[in-house]
């Protein structure tokens, strides 16, 4: 029985190396060479290309290399009955909460601003805003979300978070569900999106959203990049409604070079770093997952394909 790997972004050979580590003797073949399909037991997958999956008949485990799922979901032709996966890697949850709290405190302590000070050998005290008095709203209040809610209440911010289901956070308050969208966003002052890429989440960052937020809130994206309509947010931030934005995903990676982003004072890029999947902290649930469902058992962290996350 083999593994399969498919990811143009990840090492195969750092991959292979660390879950050698956990089984010695696994069997390792790098996508496109799967060699005999039937002898395929386990994908370990980034963006798989179309078809890719279905044509392995003894599939026990989709496992994905990231934390979401969605790039697996988006091929509507995944083989039914076996168990999709996806990492829960606490070292990328510290990168995320790192990756959310800088860009905060970039905006609210004015780092922007004085930057452009800067240039101008312009020498003026900004007024400095008041964190106790400073709202963040989290968007997603699982794994990821749930580390920094809890990272930037820990920092002072008046903290709260909006999710399906409530959450009993420690200074965090919690919003939920549909009628506790604009609600919330209302609230938000520096805005971190946590979401999973779903049917029900794709553009919900729109301009009802950004409407909603309050005058000069400021908006992090570190989930997917279609969770936000793109132009709707350059309408905002032109108006000025907006203060801007620190973005980490995009609907196209990398953007095409002509896209308004580039080139916005008020937009900030970042190409898909805010967490990066980490072999050494992966490999040790990717091997654990291929030995029990080698053994007949479920996989960890096995994903609802009905939810979408
Ligand atoms: P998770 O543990 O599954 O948590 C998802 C959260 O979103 C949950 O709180 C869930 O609510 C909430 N949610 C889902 N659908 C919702 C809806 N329709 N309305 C309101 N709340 C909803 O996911 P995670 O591990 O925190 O990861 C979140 C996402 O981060 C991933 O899916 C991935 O897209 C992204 N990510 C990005 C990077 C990067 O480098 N930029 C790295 C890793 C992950 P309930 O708790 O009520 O279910
Ligand atoms: C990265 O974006 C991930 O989902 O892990």
């Amino acid at each position: 029985m083999a593994l399969l790997f498919m990811s143009e972004w990840d090492s195969a050979d750092e991959w292979t190396r660390m879950l050698r580590d956990h089984i010695p003797d696994l069997d390792v073949r790098v996508s496109p060479d799967v060699g005999d399909p039937a002898e395929i037991d386990v994908v370990l997958a980034w963006k798989p290309p179309a078809g890719a999956i279905t044509s392995l008949p003894n599939l026990k485990l989709i496992q994905s290399l990231g934390m979401g799922v969605d790039h697996l979901f988006v091929h509507p032709d995944l083989p039914e009955g076996v168990p999709v996966a996806r990492l829960v890697d606490p070292h990328m949850a510290m990168q995320m909460s790192e990756y959310a709290l800088l860009w905060a405190l970039h905006h609210h302590r004015r780092i922007e601003e004085y930057a452009w000070q800067q240039i101008e050998k312009k020498w003026k005290q900004l007024r400095v805003r008041d964190t106790r008095k400073t709202t963040v709203g989290v968007m997603g209040l699982g794994v990821l979300g749930g580390d920094a809610a809890r990272k930037f209440a820990a920092v002072g911010f008046r903290t709260i978070g909006w999710s399906r289901s409530a959450k009993d956070i420690d200074g965090v308050t919690s919003f939920t569900g549909a009628d506790g969208l604009l609600p919330f966003l209302g609230e938000t002052q520096i805005l971190v999106n946590l979401l999973p890429l779903t049917e029900e989440t794709e553009g919900i960052l729109d301009a009802r959203a950004f409407a909603a937020l309050p005058e000069d809130a400021f908006v992090i994206n570190l989930a997917r990049g279609a969770h936000v309509v793109e132009d709707d947010l350059l309408a905002a931030v032109d108006a000025g409604h907006l203060a801007g934005a620190a973005l980490d995903v995009f609907r196209d990676e990398p953007p095409p070079p002509e896209h308004r982003f580039w080139s916005h004072p008020k937009i900030r890029m970042t190409p898909h770093i805010a967490g990066l999947t980490h072999a050494e902290t992966g490999a040790a649930q990717v091997a654990e997952n291929i030995q029990r469902v080698r053994a007949g058992k479920p996989p960890k962290n096995e994903v609802e394909p009905a939810r979408g996350y």
